[in-house]
């Protein structure tokens, strides 16, 4: 029995949840929730009006589409590299423009979620068969050093729907601060950040009544019961968001509604909750021009230009080393 008790924490998963469920104030990572039925829950997130960043960031793909293939396009050809590429919704209005004026580029999606990571491959062999994919399941930090081997051309690092807003911070100048040190003259960034606005906009669309961004939470949850044997009675747990607007941190909850226990069986954890006691699940930092302006001169790089919607409600930004 010996071997099971050192392979307890023998995975991420397994670590990271040991690690947020045994803490002072509980809380649980994000990036799990993307399974097959966190990333439906995520299109169903999308496709909510409240959820105005999609929308946002679509209008700017779609208006602004020559200008951004143009950013792009090098005649010795591109990688395009996309870090949380989920369905790429967004990015097939651009890929599709530059097949039809045949740009000489490889696409190469990588997703934590295999299952978003499968069906993207599936949907861009059918839309646009002339299109180069080389499609890669990784983590943000752990594929980062993979992508120094992308040097023989131009890199363009695309990161969209405000995917960076789950990172803190200081997380978020590390993450920069390593896409800076695998980047060559000439290669770029281009990623997508929510703007701050009106404090009700941002907190309508992280709480919406049908309760979509609850079963969205909740997956965590769900995943830790069907993959780590664990016993969470979802209907104990209330999803519950704040947004500061000082900060421009929305900040999501899983609220328990009564004293009780829980057991995760294949990491050998018992854990006991007091009524109202929280699982901190994500954050959605909300950003301005100063602070975009700030995380790229912490992290080295230089933001040369940027496109923002109708509405001003969300920005994309060019970052050069
Ligand atoms: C995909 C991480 C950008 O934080 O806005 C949507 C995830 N969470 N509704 C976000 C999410 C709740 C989303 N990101």
């Amino acid at each position: 029995m010996i071997t099971k008790t050192v392979n307890r924490l023998n995975t991420a998963f397994k670590k990271e949840v040991h690690e947020g469920l045994t803490s002072e104030l509980k809380y649980l990572s994000s990036k799990y929730i993307y399974d097959k039925k966190g990333d439906k829950l995520f299109q169903n997130i999308m496709a909510m009006p409240s959820y105005y960043l999609t929308d946002s960031e679509f209008e700017i793909f779609s208006l602004h589409t020559s200008k951004i293939a143009a950013l792009f396009e090098e005649r010795s050809g591109f990688d395009l590299i996309e870090l949380g590429a989920g369905d790429g919704k967004k990015t097939k209005i651009l890929l599709k423009y530059l097949v039809e004026n045949n740009a000489k580029f490889v696409y190469k999606p990588i997703d934590i979620s295999q299952n978003a990571i499968d069906s993207l491959s599936v949907t861009l062999a059918e839309e646009l068969p002339g299109l180069k994919v080389d499609a890669e399941k990784g983590e943000y930090f752990e594929v980062l050093e993979r992508l120094q081997q992308y040097h023989t051309r131009k890199k363009v690092i695309m990161v969209l729907g405000s995917n960076i807003g789950n990172l803190l911070h200081h997380r978020a100048i590390d993450f920069l601060t390593q896409l800076k040190d695998i980047m060559n003259e000439g290669d770029l960034v281009f990623m997508g950040f929510d703007q701050m606005k009106n404090p009700q906009t941002i907190l309508d669309a992280y709480n919406d009544p049908e309760g979509i961004t609850e079963a969205f939470n909740k997956n965590l949850l769900q995943r830790i019961n069907d993959e780590l044997g664990g016993n969470f009675d979802l209907k104990a747990f209330k999803h519950w968001e704040v947004y500061d607007p000082e900060t421009g941190t929305a900040k999501s909850f899983l609220v328990s509604l009564k004293a009780q226990d829980v057991r995760i069986s294949a990491i050998d954890l018992s854990i006991t909750f007091k009524p109202w006691e929280t699982i901190h699940t994500e954050i959605s930092q909300k950003y301005n021009d100063a602070i975009v302006t700030w995380l790229a001169e912490e992290s080295g790089l230089k933001i040369t230009k940027s496109i923002t919607d109708a509405k001003g409600y969300y920005k994309n930004y060019v970052f050069i080393k």
